[in-house]
């Protein structure tokens, strides 16, 4: 691998080998001396086109971990605003030596795009509506952590689907482990292509989370919505929103898991949130170790 760009065009080996990894990571996390040397000559970018707290500080501690060199470049404060283009900013960043970048881009594709263009490694911190492959991968490791294995669990995705790259890459990496997987969103934040996968879908969020294994909450992308696809926030909340009494319905043993940031009151209420089958602060933990192993196996020549 030379790039990570996506869950749909990453082998099933690849994924596993990657947890692997992130587990012995997550081993050094929980050391109190915490520094490695793995990437002590290696250089780190992350070049942020959109708005980032945990993604671009979880790469960035990574990389510091792992003793690299490291610079973080906001498009909003870079050259790009004098109107550099994505691969003349790319090819700056080869000529600075850098080994991997780490992209975040309004435009899907772009990470794929840079890719082509430059020497350095690639990894995809979110595209578009197209795909997130390192939040997918915590979230397989979180649960992977707690339940052994994502075979034959029922997973339900529930919330924002239609601009969602989160769950674009949780179909394409969970359903490569075996999992089965119910989307539900109102019908007018639910991608056209749906009925063409192989995930179950439902209006119906009572019934999604019944049984579930694991319910991973979406957050409502307001930003992207190009018009009111619901009615109201607090007619979305009591319909679709992670409450205590839907989250009853699920396993006993289920976990709640939401990618971040959260908006209490509208996808899920405070009460769900802080609740004990919640993972939402482990899944933020353990995205450092996800991405520690992905900046090792990637600069491993
Ligand atoms: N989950 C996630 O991508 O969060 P940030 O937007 O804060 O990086």
């Amino acid at each position: 691998m030379k790039d990570l760009v996506g869950l749909r065009e990453t082998e099933t080996a690849d994924i596993e080998n990657i947890l692997s990894v992130a587990a012995e990571m997550k081993k050094i996390l929980n050391q109190n001396v915490k520094k490695t040397n793995h990437l002590s000559n290696k250089s780190v970018a992350t070049l942020f086109y959109e708005n980032s707290t945990r993604t671009k500080t979880s790469f960035e501690i990574a990389a510091k971990f792992m003793g690299a060199a490291l610079s973080g470049i906001s498009a909003a404060q870079s050259s790009v605003q004098k109107g550099e283009s994505l691969i003349d900013t790319g090819k700056t960043l080869d000529a600075l030596c850098t080994d991997v970048i780490i992209i975040r881009h309004n435009a899907s594709g772009a990470p794929h795009f840079l890719a082509k263009n430059v020497k350095a490694s690639v990894i995809n911190g979110g595209d578009g509506m197209n795909e997130h492959p390192t939040q997918a991968l915590l979230d397989m490791f979180t649960v992977r952590e707690e339940k052994g294995a994502l075979k034959d669990l029922n997973v339900t995705i529930i919330g924002d689907v239609k601009h969602s790259r989160v769950a674009r890459s949780n179909i394409w990496g969970m359903g490569r482990l075996g999992a089965n997987i119910t989307l539900c969103a109102p019908d007018t934040l639910l991608p056209k292509d749906i009925a063409r996968t192989s995930v179950r879908v439902t209006t119906d969020a009572d019934e999604a989370v019944r049984g579930a294994d694991v319910v991973i909450g979406l957050r409502l992308q307001l930003e992207r919505m190009k018009s009111g696809l619901i009615p109201s926030i607090n007619e979305y909340n009591e319909l679709f929103g992670l409450s205590e009494r839907r989250m009853a319905l699920a396993d006993k043993d289920a976990m709640l898991l939401h990618p971040g940031p959260i908006n209490r009151g509208a996808e899920i209420d405070g009460g769900a949130a802080d609740a004990p089958y919640s993972f939402i602060e482990r899944q933020v933990t353990n995205g450092v170790a996800v991405r520690m192993a992905l900046l090792f196996l990637l600069t491993r020549g």
